[in-house]
């Protein structure tokens, strides 16, 4: 578990956390979604120790993050994964090398047992036999598996993932953010994701952080997303009509007043298996 209370952050006096706190769970996904410039990766910067909040305390695990000094603090940092912003792997490296960067630094194993490790997280990616490709040989979806792989290869506790879906298209995205979901469950991570995606908040959304502005506008799950009457959520999530009138038929359906259409197959021209063809 990670607990934050209130964090504050300026810059040149113009405060850009004001004052958030949140508590996140192991072994699910938590979110922090908000517009652009709403303070999402100057909260997890300051989560992981890259900033300094000019105020309040980060604890992992029970314990103050922010009261301990650099040695104490390596310990946490041994058990944090981190899947920046455009992967950011290392593009004269093989994937292999990529993956083995966070042992080199931080194990003293043989090259032996840190290429079955790298194969093991490769597998669990599902990039088995890509040892030696480049990252430019790779899709953007291949790219952010790798370092998913490179994350969780020192088997984190802690997961912080920075807008994993950018770039990508709706399904590679979707892709991506399934198996961020089943690792965090599989191993019991304390995931935090920072998103603007609508899809990923509905996909796997177990907590929700909503910035806005540097303050916490809004927080709950993504069953609670729907009954939000948040205002400024609401305009944010449910930006278009068409998502509104959405919002809407969801609420319907999860207080019983219409059936539950969506496991129907009714793709135009698609009859269902059991019907006769
Ligand atoms: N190193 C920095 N120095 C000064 N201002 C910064 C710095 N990093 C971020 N900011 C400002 O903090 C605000 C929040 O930024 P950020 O957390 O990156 O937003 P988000 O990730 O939600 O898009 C923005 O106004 C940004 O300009
Ligand atoms: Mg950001």
């Amino acid at each position: 578990m990670i607990e934050f209370k209130n964090i504050r952050k300026s810059f040149d006096g113009r405060t850009v956390i004001d004052n958030a706190s949140a508590e996140m769970k192991a072994g699910q996904c938590n979110l922090i979604i908000g517009a652009s410039g709403s303070g999402k990766t100057v909260l997890m910067k300051c989560m992981v120790g890259l900033f300094e909040p000019d105020q309040g305390e980060i604890l992992y695990s029970g314990q103050n993050f922010t009261a301990m000094n650099n040695k104490e603090r390596t310990v946490i940092r041994k058990e944090i994964g981190m899947l920046f912003q455009g992967s950011a792997l290392f593009d004269s490296m093989s994937v292999q090398r990529n993956i083995m960067f966070p042992l080199n630094m931080f194990t003293d194993w043989s090259y032996k047992k840190k290429t079955d490790r790298v194969n093991e997280v490769l597998e669990r990616v599902n990039l088995k036999d890509t040892n030696k490709k480049f990252p430019s040989e790779l899709s953007g979806g291949m790219k952010k598996r790798v370092g998913i792989a490179r994350a969780i290869v020192l088997n984190p506790k802690y997961l912080f993932c920075d807008e994993p879906n950018s770039g990508l298209d709706p399904i590679t995205s979707l892709l991506i953010d399934k198996l961020i979901k089943e690792i965090t469950v599989e191993y019991n991570i304390t995931t935090v994701v920072n998103t603007h995606d609508m899809n990923s908040v509905m996909e796997i959304g177990n907590y929700i952080l909503y910035m806005h502005k540097g303050k916490k506008e809004w927080e709950g799950s993504n069953k609670e997303i729907i009954f939000s009457k948040n205002h400024l959520l609401n305009e944010f999530i449910f930006a278009s009509d068409f998502l509104k009138d959405a919002k809407e038929m969801r609420m319907l359906e999860e207080t019983g007043k219409i059936p539950n259409l969506r496991n129907a197959d009714d793709r135009i021209g698609h009859s269902s298996p059991s019907e006769p063809s």
